[in-house]
């Protein structure tokens, strides 16, 4: 299974991509976990990127490739792979479709999820990931809960997701990223799915698509 999962933030691309990854049993390639990983831990690149992600714009295409190539050279996407997050503009889905080429590798499908802006803000103002097993959670959905449910870490509300950063967010995704759908229809890719109602009813509209 070779898919990209295409969406607004918040439209639940990171919940859908670990439904899938755990049932298929195929990696979840999230470039935005890989780049919060790489801040939380004070690295080179982490430094570099920061200011980036904290105000919602997006990272340089260099160090995006460069962390897909990585993957790419350690094996990591031979057995398929889930992308969340990338490609995220046009320079980055040209140079994706290159690097499949290469290998001989073809994507199955591109998902589209579609939720309305009132349903992004309200769910991204909403979210909770847990800082130690990275499982995301809702406020709206899961109540109040203090610890993760999972693990027992601790949940915290990611930096971007403040009202400002948020709008910021839609923004780039309107300018960046969107043009990826007509880019992927033409290649006749893409599928829309329906990102309102449950979790649960989204995931089986996508393994209906799949
Ligand atoms: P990234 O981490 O990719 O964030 P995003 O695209 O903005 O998407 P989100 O993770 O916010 O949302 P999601 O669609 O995964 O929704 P989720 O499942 O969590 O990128 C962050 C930043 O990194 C970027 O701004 C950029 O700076 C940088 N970056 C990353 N990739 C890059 C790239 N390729 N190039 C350049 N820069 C890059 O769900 C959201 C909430 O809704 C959760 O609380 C969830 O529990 C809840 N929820 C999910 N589904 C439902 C449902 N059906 N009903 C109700 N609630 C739901």
């Amino acid at each position: 299974m070779r898919i990209v999962l295409l969406g607004a933030p918040g439209a639940g691309k990171g919940t859908q991509a670990n439904k899938i990854s755990h049932k298929f049993n195929v990696p979840h390639i999230s470039t935005g976990d890989i780049l919060r990983h790489e801040i939380k831990n004070s690295t080179e690149l982490g430094n570099k990127i920061s200011k980036y992600v904290e105000s919602g714009e997006l990272v340089p295409d260099e160090f995006i490739i460069e962390i897909i190539k990585n993957k790419i050279s350690s094996g990591q996407l031979e057995n398929g792979f889930i992308m969340d997050g990338f490609p995220r503009n046009l320079k980055q889905a040209k140079m994706f479709s290159e690097m499949l080429d290469e290998l001989g590798i073809e994507l199955d499908k591109v998902i589209n999820i579609a939720v309305s802006e009132d349903e992004i803000i309200n769910r991204l103002s909403n979210r909770r990931i847990c800082s130690s097993c990275k499982s995301i959670y809702s406020f709206n959905n899961d109540g109040k809960l203090e610890k993760c449910p999972k693990c027992g870490g601790e949940l915290l509300k990611r930096k971007d997701d403040s009202a400002e950063v948020i709008k910021n967010r839609l923004e780039v995704y309107e300018a960046e990223t969107r043009p990826l759908i007509d880019y992927y229809s033409d290649k006749g890719l893409l599928v829309n799915v329906d990102g309102s109602g449950s979790a649960e009813e989204i995931t089986e509209r996508i393994l209906k698509v799949l």
